[in-house]
């Protein structure tokens, strides 16, 4: 008969432990595929933005096709590189490189330093720890109090920025209704540019950040009726922060794609005029 004392002992520990993966984890589900389906998305995104950033060509759809898209990318073309038609005016003359790289600093910002992808990349890529009851890969933990993780303090500054990126895309998605030389008309790209305004608003409404905004330090929601209101309104939102978090990112990548195809000449932005 086996008796306990006789049992091969596996040591294992309930919480997971710092410093490597040495203790197994009780855990018999597919943890990993989270982390790892997490690392896919961020890195083919990060691939494919950094690429679309450094081309500095087909961004904009415009008069000669009778239409004016510009990628979300390439919003807004205020430097004396971007061509002709996809800005209002030169603002910035000494940047003569790809506009993308100026702009991309405040979205990437931004995703950078909000509280959900914290906790994504945290897990997938540094394994800090890569799942609930899974060994932390570090041996100490020191928080976001100290150089260089504090500075992700500043989301709340980049939060504020997002906004105006998100009023400037709102605005391309309305301009995407004048069709040079026809006059006032629809296409998908209408759409796509619409839909990404719409998920890019989700997602910074739903921010944690803004419902502080919103709601944060008040002490009698009866004495403030109307950012008790406010608050209401985003807390179910912010319930869903991480599915708008996806979907705008993937969102933002696939409107790049379809102008630039468009942009090409190597697909049609089927739509109609009135
Ligand atoms: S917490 Fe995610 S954007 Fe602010």
């Amino acid at each position: 008969m086996t008796t306990l004392e006789d049992a091969k002992v596996t040591p294992v520990v309930l919480g997971g432990v710092r410093g490597g993966p040495s203790v197994p984890t009780l855990r018999r589900d597919r943890w990993w595929i989270q982390p790892v389906v997490t690392v896919t998305v961020l890195a083919a995104f990060v691939g494919y933005a950094t690429w679309a950033a450094f081309i500095n060509k087909d961004y904009y759809v415009g008069a000669a096709m009778h239409r004016n898209l510009i990628s979300p990318f390439y919003s807004p073309c205020l430097t004396a590189s971007c061509v002709p038609g996809s800005h209002p005016g030169t603002v910035i003359s000494w940047w003569t490189i790809s506009p993308a790289l100026l702009i991309l600093i405040f979205p990437l910002g931004f995703r950078l330093t909000c509280y959900y992808y914290r906790k994504a990349y945290y897990r997938s890529f540094w394994w800090a720890p890569p799942a609930c009851a899974v060994s932390d890969a570090h041996g100490s933990y020191r928080g976001e109090s100290k150089f260089p993780l504090i500075f992700q303090n500043i989301h709340r500054y980049f939060f504020y920025a997002g906004l105006v990126f998100n009023t400037l895309l709102t605005i391309d998605a309305i301009e995407a209704f004048r069709q040079p030389g026809y006059g006032i008309g629809f296409s998908v790209g209408t759409a796509v540019l619409l839909i990404n305004a719409s998920l890019l608003w989700l997602y910074s409404l739903s921010c944690h950040s803004c419902r502080h905004l919103c709601g944060g330090g008040v002490k009698q929601f009866s004495r403030s009726p109307i950012r008790h209101r406010i608050w209401k309104t985003l807390t179910p939102l912010n319930a869903h922060h991480m599915v708008f978090a996806w979907m705008s990112l993937v969102f933002v990548a696939f409107t790049d794609v379809y102008v630039r195809l468009v942009a090409s000449g190597t697909i049609h932005d089927y739509g109609f005029h009135f």
